[in-house]
């Protein structure tokens, strides 16, 4: 089955908050997000955001400038009606990551909990990387959280790639500087705890 028609099945069939990955709130991102400094009309992206509530907390904290891109349809359906009319103040954009081109230098926070490391193929991860380089400012930040080497090796069926910081690092390259990592213990709806590393990268000025 196609990546998309899958993430698509996951969410006709299962209400948001009975995912594994499901966070009433997304502290760790929030805080990660918070010691960027980045400023309130900062552009921030959500990628592979799903139904996260990120955004709400976002909006709520005053940020103005959010897109959430996600290969679901049916995710960001879920995620605009659960905002209600704030989901006007929200760019959304169905896409999938490793085929779309998003306005060059145009990014100041990329955002991605639980989506890169579904990329098992090294060319994915290169595109991925390529779109990153495109899209995020001289001097942008670049927020990753994957599951940890003591992570799980699939998630909703899927086989997942598994980081260390410093293997994280290597996928992005030296264009990125490692600032901060730090290990969050996710207790899923289920109950399971699952170790995830979230990693916060800055681009070079040019
Ligand atoms: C495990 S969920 C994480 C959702 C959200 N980031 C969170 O932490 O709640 C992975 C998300 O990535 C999306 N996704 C998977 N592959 C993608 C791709 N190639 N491009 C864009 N989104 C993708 C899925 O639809 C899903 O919403």
């Amino acid at each position: 089955m196609q990546p998309k028609m899958q993430w698509e099945l996951v969410y006709a069939t299962r209400p948001a908050n009975a995912v594994s990955w499901f966070q009433a709130h997304a502290d760790c991102s929030l805080r990660f997000i918070g010691a960027t400094g980045v400023a309130h009309d900062a552009s921030i992206i959500d990628v592979g955001g799903g139904t996260s509530t990120l955004v709400d907390d976002l909006l709520e904290g005053g940020y103005t400038n959010l897109s959430v891109l996600d290969i679901s349809a049916l995710a960001l359906a879920a995620a605009r009606e659960r905002l209600g009319a704030r989901a006007q103040a929200i760019r959304w954009i169905e896409a999938d990551i490793t085929s779309t081109e998003l306005p060059r230098h145009n990014i100041d926070v990329w955002h991605d909990r639980a989506v890169f490391h579904f990329l098992t193929q090294p060319e994915d991860r290169m595109t991925y990387v390529s779109e990153v380089l495109h899209a995020v400012k001289a001097g942008g930040h670049l927020i990753i959280a994957t599951f940890a080497e003591d992570g799980p090796v699939q998630c909703s069926g899927l086989p997942v790639v598994r980081y260390s910081p410093e293997e994280l690092h290597a996928e992005f390259g030296e264009a990125f500087s490692l600032l901060r990592c730090e290990r969050e213990s996710h207790v899923t709806p289920s109950g399971v705890v699952q170790h995830f590393v979230y990693c916060h990268f800055r681009k070079a000025a040019a």
